[in-house]
């Protein structure tokens, strides 16, 4: 019974938490994934890198359920998404939390407002006194408490990035999915941002695709790295891995 449990558990730590097979997109002639594969592990910051217009905001958002690729299956969490139903698409969504290249963060709110927006669309049910201390758990974890109060527009970059992670990380989401996390911030502002996302998996054990080309970032936050280059997954590897190659393709982004 017990030999049973464990490898049970064993083989739900092993099953990959994303499958992605044979994905095509396009837009009019434009192919932007062609027979794309990938599948993240659980507990894996899993880098995504490729040129800008490549097609990795089209990767995620697909990964995501906001664009419908052409061909292909993804799995999330152990459910067939583009088979999903509306409703089973957003419960599937509450187990995702998002960082988006622009942080989308509600202007005409307060900080506190945006960090309780994701618990009341999903209308999840907890008390005002539960609601605070998550809250506060999610800014402690970014360290800015002070700006509980604060309107969007008051925050440097680097502090509305913190934000919008705060935010990401507020439905306890299994999985996050970072595009560009460091983009448009100063070297150290870009480091402390990657330092804080490899926080974030080891105390909380999130599983993260991170889109970047920042190769700072990659190095800090990267278990792994796909490299996307016309459509398809081209190498893959760890950082030391890549950067050795001699491969000038995979080359050019560590120079
Ligand atoms: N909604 C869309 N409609 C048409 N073309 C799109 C759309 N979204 C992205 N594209 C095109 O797909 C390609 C990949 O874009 P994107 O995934 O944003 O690249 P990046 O790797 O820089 O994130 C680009 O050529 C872009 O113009
Ligand atoms: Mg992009």
């Amino acid at each position: 019974m017990e030999t049973a449990l464990k490898s049970g558990t064993n083989q739900s730590k092993e099953s990959p938490v994303i499958v992605i097979e044979h994905l095509y997109k396009q837009f009019g002639d434009n192919i932007v994934l062609s027979d794309f594969s990938l599948s993240l592990r659980k507990e894996e910051n899993l880098v995504v890198l490729g040129k800008s217009g490549s097609g990795k905001s089209v990767l995620v958002k697909c990964v995501v359920g906001l664009i419908r690729p052409d061909r292909g299956s993804i799995r999330i969490l152990g459910k067939d998404l583009l088979g999903l139903e509306e409703d089973e698409l957003n419960e599937l969504r509450t187990k995702l939390g998002f960082l988006f290249q622009s942080n989308a963060l509600y202007d005409s709110m307060t900080i506190r407002e945006n960090l309780e927006f994701p618990l009341l669309k999903h209308q999840v049910k907890i008390s005002e006194a539960e609601m605070e201390a998550r809250v506060m758990e999610v800014l402690e974890n970014v360290g800015l408490e002070h700006t509980i109060d604060m309107m969007p527009s008051e925050l440097s970059g680097g502090m509305a990035k913190r934000i919008a992670l705060a935010r990401a990380m507020i439905l306890r989401p299994d999985i996050i999915f970072y595009d560009e996390p460091t983009s448009g911030l100063d070297p150290v502002t870009s480091r402390e941002i990657a330092s804080l996302i490899l926080e974030m998996k080891e105390k909380y054990h999130i599983s993260s695709i991170i889109i970047s080309h920042d190769m700072a970032c990659v190095k800090i936050t990267a278990d792994r790295i796909v490299l996307l280059l016309e459509g398809k997954c081209y190498a893959q590897g760890t950082y030391a891995e890549l950067e050795q190659s001699k491969d000038e393709k995979i080359r050019q982004f560590f120079k």
